[in-house]
């Protein structure tokens, strides 16, 4: 097999990075894809930098044992403190990550900037120091949401408590008149009608998922490394613990069957 028909390797810390996934489903139909999330050990982003670039480490020697092609960090947090972490062990193979995405395509379109991620990816001060990087005049108003996740992974997705609580994380950075949100934090695609529904049409909500797509597909064509099957992907999910609830959520999140889910350990 030519190194152009293997897999691109998608990692999230648990169900977060399906939304990198539905994009790609969407980008580059024909990829295989090999996903991962460690949901025994999520929350990554309450953790210390230390133990999420130990865990980052585990998950990309995993990933690498597969022969992927090029890697997806489809987890904010991981992009914002272990980015150095991937590299390192990546080598020649292409990395892309949300960050670099979402900045981007913030950047593009706006001036006034809300960020709402894990308290890690807040902590980190990644967003605003890669969006100063580009526009130095840009005003950045970031919002830490711890409880998004757990609730997320807990399949509120769509529960009054989440909208409670929601609006409570949201308020201040509304009062700062920002024109757009990035989602800054891979697991919020999911309630995504929840926060669309607080924040309202006027301010630009920005999934960095479509611009990480769009840097992987660029990454690949520039590599000769497109995959030339003209059969749909396969996708193979990899979790460290009870793939229930994963099987469930990423179902209704992706609107289709996912069969190949196998557990895992990498420690
Ligand atoms: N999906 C991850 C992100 O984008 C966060 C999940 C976690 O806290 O583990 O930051």
């Amino acid at each position: 097999m030519s190194f152009k028909n293997s897999p691109i390797g998608v990692f999230d810390s648990g169900i977060g990075g399906l939304s990198v996934v539905k994009s790609l489903m969407e980008s580059l139909p024909n990829e295989d894809v090999i996903y991962f999330g460690d949901i025994a050990r999520i929350p990554y982003g309450t953790k210390s930098v230390a133990t999420i670039k130990k865990f980052t480490e585990q998950t990309v020697r995993f990933l690498l044992k597969q022969e992927v092609k090029a890697i997806v960090i489809a987890c904010n947090t991981i992009s914002a403190v272990a980015k150095d972490t991937v590299l390192q062990l990546a080598g020649n193979i292409p990395v892309i990550d949300v960050i670099s995405a979402g900045t981007k395509a913030s950047t593009d379109i706006s001036n006034k900037i809300g960020v709402i991620a894990t308290p890690a990816t807040i902590n980190s001060n990644a967003y605003p120091r890669a969006i100063h990087e580009i526009n130095p005049d840009s005003e950045v108003f970031a919002q830490a949401c711890a409880l998004f996740v757990p609730m997320i992974e807990e399949g509120f997705t769509d529960h009054p408590a989440l909208e409670l609580i929601a609006r409570d994380y949201l308020a201040p950075i509304l009062e700062d008149d920002i024109d757009s949100l990035i989602l800054g934090c891979t697991h919020y695609p999911l309630i995504y009608n929840t926060i669309t529904k607080i924040v309202g049409d006027k301010i630009k909500i920005i999934d960095p998922a479509i611009t990480t797509c769009k840097q992987l597909t660029d990454a690949l064509v520039a590599r000769n490394l497109l995959n030339n099957n003209s059969r749909q992907g396969q996708y193979k999910f990899y979790v460290t613990d009870v793939p229930v609830k994963f099987q469930k959520i990423g179902e209704m999140f992706l609107n289709r069957a996912l069969e190949q889910i196998e557990v895992v350990s990498v420690e």
